[in-house]
């Protein structure tokens, strides 16, 4: 039996939970406004998920982690923990990562948010970081092997001029926050496993407009890019079927299809 498949009954509640991921999404969009604060944005997710999604962050307490969803403002790459002193103000560009779980299993997604008017760069950043995760997407089916989607990712975001950052992956992801395998967005020839129906991971580009390198900050979680760079993250948690692949984490307003058929 290989750990990594997934059961029928386990694919169905890992739908629910994905489902739900989405409509945080969905949700937060419209509160990401100049003046508010990063503490406010994580105490209405926190909300929504618990009161009407009747579901748990995956964050909260993870490792210690003190709230409930990611904040990454700017030249944060990941893991931005939320602030009540920590203001939005025009032109940021906000990645929100939304980890829960629902009747056991969990589920991971984030995306890139503008605040106003932002620069050409931010756009154009954030544009490249979701289109290498989409061109992955276009590229999964059952035996390609796992090393592919990094070199799609790396292909596509240095060709534009940009970095991958390499300290993070994508991960297995199910009953347990992370398992195998990891999902790196770089080639690695080593990352040889090959895909197969029902395996469930994420992928998470986490994308710089600099150079690559990352440095943690004093509270432990905060990463930033080292040059000062802007940074941009988009991470769907997706499912291997027949033909391709089903994004469990789909929101509505994605310019790629739920259900993405790669054998024709
Ligand atoms: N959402 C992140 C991931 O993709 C994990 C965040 S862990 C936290 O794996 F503790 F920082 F929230
Ligand atoms: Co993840």
């Amino acid at each position: 039996m290989n750990c990594m498949i997934k059961t029928e009954s386990e694919i169905k509640k890992m739908r629910k939970s994905g489902k739900l991921t989405a409509e945080v999404l969905e949700m937060i969009g419209k509160y990401l406004q100049p003046d508010i604060n990063t503490e406010e944005i994580n105490q209405i997710c926190h909300d929504y998920i618990i009161y009407e999604k009747k579901a748990t962050s995956a964050c909260l307490g993870y490792h210690g982690f003190p709230k409930s969803i990611c904040v990454s403002i700017n030249d944060v790459v990941c893991h931005g923990i939320p602030n009540k002193k920590q203001i939005l103000k025009e032109g940021d560009i906000v990645n929100i990562d939304i980890s829960i779980v629902k009747n056991n299993y969990y589920t991971d997604a984030s995306k890139m948010f503008f605040i106003g008017n932002t620069s050409i760069l931010s756009k154009r950043l954030c544009k490249v970081a979701r289109e290498s995760l989409y061109k992955s997407l276009q590229f999964i089916k059952p035996g390609i092997k796992l090393y592919k989607i990094g070199e799609i990712i790396q292909n596509y975001v240095e060709s534009n001029h940009f970095s991958v950052v390499k300290e993070y992956c994508g991960h297995g992801i199910g009953r347990t926050f992370h398992e195998k395998p990891h999902v790196l967005h770089y080639k690695n020839k080593e990352n040889d496993i090959i895909l197969k129906k029902g395996m469930i991971f994420t992928i998470e580009p986490m994308i710089n407009a600099g150079k690559p390198e990352v440095k943690c900050m004093e509270d432990g979680w905060t990463i930033k890019t080292k040059d000062g760079s802007l940074s941009a993250q988009y991470e769907h948690t997706i499912l291997v079927t027949d033909n391709g692949c089903d994004v469990l984490t789909w929101q509505k307003d994605e310019e790629i299809k739920e259900k993405i058929v790669n054998i024709n």
